[in-house]
Parts: C-alpha cells; structure tokens; sequence
C-alpha cells in the first residue's frame, strides 16, 4: 500500500497522531492504529484508559540504569543487550516504537536532562546510541533517537535557539546523530524543540532533509518531540512527517486545504504518508514478535549487571574498597533507604520493583550495619531538625569501622523542564559528612546524581563511588561494587569540574532573550578544560578499579580502508579480574584549523582475568578525523603526522604513537583575495607568480624597509592578496595579469 491508494484527507490524516501515544488508522484500508511511548531506559506505556494528556500513571516496567549511568559502561555490547531487553518490553506491551535514545551532547552540567544523555563526546553517544538503537530494534519495534538536534539545555525550550557555528555544529552536536543513523537507521528520529541558528528544528529543510536524508541517507520517519510544531505547512515540506501528539485533526485539514488550494505541492504529502505507511508496515510485520508473559526476575538481573557496570569508582585511597563482609558499617544518608534511581520528566518508569541500597548491603553484610538518615530529603527542614538527624548519624559513624555515606540530589533540583543553577550538593549533606569525617575518617562516599556534582570534599574522603541514577536495580548493584562481588568498571563520559565556573558554557549557558550563544566553540567537555589547561576534579574517561592495568607499547597503521588500527597490549596486573576502557586519543600538531589537544576517536571495554594479558584492537576510522570544513561546506580529513595517544583517561596517557595519513585535496578557486603564498603554492598559478614576483620585490622593498632586519617578511608579505598586487607593485603587475592568471590557474581547478 502507498499513498497512492489513500484520498487526500487519508493523507493528511496520517501525518499527525490519533491521541497523545497513537498514531492514526485508516480503517477503510485496514491500516492499524500503532502506539508509540516513552522511553528511553524503560518503557513508560500508560495504562490503556488512562489520562489522554499522558501524565498518568504507567504500567510496570524494568527500570534500567538511565544513560548518564548505562553510558558510563562504555560497552557496546552491554548497551545492546539492554536495548534487547527493553524491546523485548516494548513488544510484549504490543508497543511500536520506544521513544530513544537521547544523544545529545552534555554541553553544560547545568542541563537538567543530562541524566537522559550519554556524554559530553560525540563518539561514546554515537557510538552507544548506535547500539541501544540496534538492541532495540533487534525486536521487531522501532526506536525514536533524539532529540534532533542541539537540545542541550531545558531553559526556554520551546522556542530558544542554539546558536552555533557550523564546526561545532557538525564535529560536536551533529557528529552522534550521524554515527547512529548511518549504522542503525532508527525507525523515527524525533526533531526538538528548540530552533538552530534562528530556525525551528521542526520546520528547517536543511536539518531534516539536506543534512538527514541527502548526506546521511535517513529512511524512517521524522516524528516531532511532542508540541514542537510550530508552523505545520512550513514543517512539511521540511521534511518533519509525523506531527506528536494529536493536533485534533487541525493540522491535517489545514495541510488538505493548502494541497487544495496549490499552496503546498502534494508531493510533499505524498512523501510523509508513504513514510509514516512504511513504519506502521515495519510495526505490523514485528508485531507479536515476543509473547509475555515479561520474566521479571531475569529484566531485574539485567537491570542490576548494568547498574554495577555502571558505577565509577572516582577514588579509593588505601583501598579502603571492597569492603570486609563481616565490618562493622554505619550506613549514612536519606538515599540508602529512599533510593533516587531515575530522572523526573516524560522517562519516568513504574518499576516492576525497587532495591534500597540498605536492605542489599544487609544482605550481603556478616557484620553489623546501623542505619541513620542524617539528613532529610524533604525541601523544608529547620536547623533543629537537621541537627537532631546530623547528630544520630554521627553517633552511628563513630561506633563504626567504615560510614558509607550516601550524598546526593533530591529529585526536585534536576528533571526535563528546567534546568540546574548550580553544581552543589546540599549543604546539610556537606555539613553531615565534615561531621563524620571528625569522628571517623573511614568513609565511603557513594553519589545518587544525574548531572555531576562538585567534590570539593575529594581530597578528605578516602573512597569515593559515582552511582549516578542506577535504575530499580541500583541497590543491589551498589552493594554488589561495594563488597567487590562486582568489581568498578565504569569510567567517566563527562568531565567533573572543580567549579561551575571553569566549565565551558558558563558565560552564556541559558542565553539572553531565547537566544544561547554557543561561545565555546568545539571546546566542549574535555575539550575545553584540555585547551584552557585547568584543573578538573576528575577529568573524562577516568575510572579506578578494584585491579590494576598496564599498557604496553601501542602500534597504529593505516588499512586499506584508509582507518587506522591501533593495536596495545593490555594486562590486569591485580589479583582479581576486571575490565578496562581503554581509549584512543588523536590529534594533528600540524593542522591548519583550530582543535582540541585531543578528541576521542574510539574505545573498547576490556575483559580480563587477574594476571592475563591481551592485545587490543581499536580501528579510528577516518571519517571520525574529519574536520568540517566551512570553504567547501564539507568533510575534510587533513593529511600529516597524527598523534595517536592509548589511555586509561583523557589525562592518564599510557602510550603514544605517530602515525602518516594521507589527507584529502580541497582545490580551491583562486580569486583576488587568494594570497600570494596561497598563489605560490598552486600548481598552475605557481611558477608563473614566481616569475612576477622579482618585479613586485622592488616595491615591497620599500615596504620592508620599515620592519625590523630580522622581521618574518615571507609571512607578511606571504599573507598579501594578490588582487592587491597592481596597488602595491609599483605599476609592474596590472589587474588584467593577476584576473589572467586567476582565469589560467582555475580552467585546471577540478570541481569541489
Ligand atoms: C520529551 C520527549 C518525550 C515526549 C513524549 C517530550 O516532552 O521531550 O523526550 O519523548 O515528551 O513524552
């Protein structure tokens, strides 16, 4: 069936849903109605008969490790296997297509849906979204990736606009979108809110056409987030297919009406419908694909494999980690007993069940473990209270070997909708750890928070665990790593500061007037504390273990395809095994355009029993060495000496290696404002400027003789235009010579 079967108002009627999780159906022809739901780290599929505005409750679902905390993994094949998982779900729920995964670049720890996203980088979210969206659809349902594109912050929007230069643009916030669609092809790709340079993403034809399908050679459906549509007619023929949720049949009539009328060429529709037919076809033909009843016990397994691989250790001085089974604890902080696992927001999951921290480590402790909040999580609490809790949990930790303290952020001060204005954790949780620490310096902190925090009490605290939002299996997982049943794994996609301030979109994070400037360029993340040479708290990549890992020397060659392979030797020097990320790093001393010290261009997670050694294979693929180049509006590898760096962290470099890459020739036009070392350096224009050049001397002689001796008078006169030769040659050259040689030297340019 295409739209070639369908009238003009059946058309129409297909390019918008049927209800808030529904799309419509066109019963004459026998096409069902499908529904799609959130998403992403479970599925949120409202109980049939619930509210038509989506904000009711769910039915339960395995709430898997949200993707601050999966990310963290760096596992390909981790993230794959939960994304089966989750479509297993999706498709037992008789559910289309789950709306996920975010990719959007972490731009500032300030958004207050970091805990959706993956990274600050664009390879580990393109990457790792690549993989959710094939373990995913490896179920017969689709996924939704979003949110498209430069959504990277909650203030303002539905109508801010991300104002970013074409490099960023492409390297930075476009990079993951890309790596996924090319290697996954999700089913639908959810357009933002938010405008791009001035330009709704729901209505831009470059994004959703030119750059999407034409260059990334898309195929599903473009579905908007739900209420971005701004102007329906004008999102059409942009290439937005599916407006979520319902408009109430109001955008379908005026779309007819335009068709009608021959203000909007039916073709256009004709394009949507057939897409929006396509993915109701994909739905039917995986429908039933999995049959329930859902195993909940072996979801809930999962959920606590990926919540323990999840966890970063940031620090464990005197190994104070794993801890003796049979020690006495005090178990300190609101969290261990009412668990913050997942984001508020449209990703909020029912789960099938829920661990407390307190009760897993119960179980797996031989010794005894006393409980004290120490501090409330309601947002009210007067000084007496907050003494009075400070106090019991000072008087546990003294009678303690060890406190384990968990720390965090209550709910209300991050979710989708709004975002962070600072990076703190409460002062009544600061105030019980300086408390504890007076009385027993065996601590173990373990965080519950979705953007990062600030850690000014790192040096003081012998242990630290970032536990993000671990999903409903975090509990277990936590007790899991801090009893070393699991041994840490997890390393850091996002950079902690060590002040809000240092991070790079801290002048002009928010924008003024619906307008964010995005100042910081490419320098995103690591990016920016690596150039600006700052001190982080603890800087990307990083992640300890209850082992230890040497790195042999590196190789790194260029295949056929044009990637380089980069091969080290990896051996877990500790008594117990464990897996390392290693990451690979390049940069290009020699380059011509601006760019970080080094970017991350692959990675693998590596497992290994105590003692064994094992070489690793890492392919940096060319296209990920590519800059945007702004002349020529495209992709360019530059050619030259690259460093490839092997590391445990982005600032724990383990081996480096050079390696020669051929570049790619960008022939550009000569015109007058070419220079003359530009004009030098062609082939043709060349020799014959050469020649020229002795008579134009003369003149800029005289020029010369105004600088010092010693003066770099190749540069500056290097860096002449050679439209300005006839002014500054003394009459030798002429205009018609330098538009003769212009019209010479590009009859030989071949074509960008
Ligand atoms: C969110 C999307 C979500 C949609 C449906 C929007 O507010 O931005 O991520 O999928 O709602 O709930």
């Amino acid at each position: 069936m295409t739209s070639a079967d369908l009238t003009l108002d059946e058309k129409a009627s297909l390019t918008s849903g049927a209800t808030f999780w529904h799309l419509k159906a066109v019963e004459r022809l026998g096409i069902p109605s499908v529904m799609v739901t959130d998403g992403p780290h479970g599925l949120r599929k409202q109980a049939e008969g619930g509210d038509h505005l989506g904000l009711g409750g769910s039915v339960p679902a395995t709430c898997y490790p949200p993707a601050v905390g999966l990310g963290s993994s760096w596992d390909v094949e981790l993230v794959e296997r939960v994304g089966r998982a989750l479509g297993v779900e999706t498709s037992i729920e008789n559910v289309a297509v789950l709306l996920g995964p975010g990719v959007n670049i972490k731009r500032s720890p300030l958004c207050g849906r970091n805990f959706e996203y993956l990274s600050e980088d664009p390879i580990v979210s393109g990457v790792l979204g690549a993989a959710f969206v094939k373990g995913v659809q490896s179920q017969g349902v689709g996924t939704s990736l979003k949110h498209f594109a430069a959504n990277n912050q909650e203030h303002d929007r539905m109508r801010s606009s991300s104002d970013v230069d074409p490099r960023p643009l492409r390297e930075i916030y476009l990079r993951g979108f890309q790596r996924v669609v090319e290697e996954a092809q999700p089913w639908t790709v959810m357009c933002s809110y938010n405008r791009i340079n001035g330009v709704y993403t729901s209505e831009d034809p470059w994004l959703l056409t030119r750059v999407l399908r034409d260059e990334w050679g898309y195929e599903g459906v473009v579905v908007s987030d739900w209420g971005a549509v701004n102007d329906r007619l004008a999102g059409l023929p942009a290439g937005m297919d599916l407006e979520m949720p319902s408009s109430g049949g109001h955008h379908d009539r005026l779309i007819a009406e335009a068709v009608r009328g021959g203000t909007l060429d039916e073709k256009h529709l004709d394009l949507a419908a057939d897409r929006v037919l396509d993915l109701i076809r994909k739905a039917q033909a995986g429908a039933g694909a999995v049959q329930g009843p859902l195993d909940i016990d072996g979801h809930h397994a999962l959920a606590r494999e990926a919540a323990g691989r999840s966890i970063v250790l940031l620090r464990n001085e005197g190994g104070l980690l794993p801890l003796r089974k049979d020690a006495k604890l005090a178990v300190l902080g609101a969290f261990a007993a009412q668990p913050r696992y997942q984001g508020a927001g449209s990703s909020l999951i029912n789960p099938t069940r829920l661990d407390k921290a307190l009760d897993e480590i119960r179980a797996l402790a031989t010794g005894e473990v006393a409980y004290a909040p120490g501090f409330s999580l309601a947002a009210r609490t007067t000084a007496e209270e907050a003494g009075a809790l400070r106090e019991e949990g000072v008087a546990a930790a003294r009678d303690a070997e060890v406190a384990v303290l968990f720390l965090g952020l209550p709910a209300r001060l991050e979710s989708e909708g709004y975002d962070r204005t600072d990076i703190d954790l409460p002062a009544d949780q600061l105030a019980l750890l300086d408390a504890v620490l007076a009385v027993n310096p065996n601590v173990v902190v373990v965080l519950s928070n979705g953007g990062v925090v600030a850690l000014p009490f790192a040096d003081r605290v012998p242990a630290v665990l970032e536990g993000w939002l671990l999903g409903q299996a975090g509990g277990g997982a936590t007790a899991d790593v801090l009893f070393g049943e699991v041994n840490p794994s997890a390393k850091l996609t996002e950079t902690i500061p060590l002040r809000l301030a240092d991070s790079p979109a801290y002048l002009d994070f928010g924008g003024d007037f619906s307008h964010v400037r995005y100042g910081e360029g490419l320098f995103v993340g690591y990016r920016w504390y690596d150039a600006r040479r700052l001190q982080v708290a603890y800087p990307f990549g990083h992640g300890l273990s209850y082992t230890t890992f040497a790195y042999g020397d590196a190789t790194a060659a260029v295949n056929a395809d044009g990637d380089i392979e980069v091969r080290a030797t990896v051996t877990n020097t500790g008594g117990r095994a464990g897996r390392e990320v290693v990451q690979v790093y390049t940069s290009l001393g020699t380059s011509l355009v601006q760019r970080a010290p080094r970017e991350l261009k692959a990675f693998a997670s590596v497992a290994l029993e105590a003692g064994e050694s094992r070489e690793v294979t890492l392919l940096v693929r060319r296209a990920d060495l590519a800059y945007w180049d702004i002349r020529v509006d495209r992709w360019v590898v530059e050619g030259g000496g690259y460093t490839v760096e092997v590391a445990a962290s982005s600032r724990d470099i383990r081996s480096t290696v050079e390696v020669e890459l051929a570049g790619d020739t960008v022939a550009l036009p000569l015109t007058r404002s070419s220079t003359l070392a530009e004009t030098l350096a062609h082939p043709v224009a060349g020799p014959v400027m050469q020649g020229a050049l002795a008579e134009m001397m003369g003149q800029v002689g005289d020029i010369a003789s105004a600088f010092p001796e010693d003066a770099d008078m190749d540069q500056l006169i290097g860096s002449l235009p050679i439209g300005r030769a006839p002014l500054l040659s003394g009459g030798s050259v002429s205009m018609e010579m330098i538009d003769g040689l212009i019209a010479l030297a590009n009859a030989g340019t071949p074509e960008q």
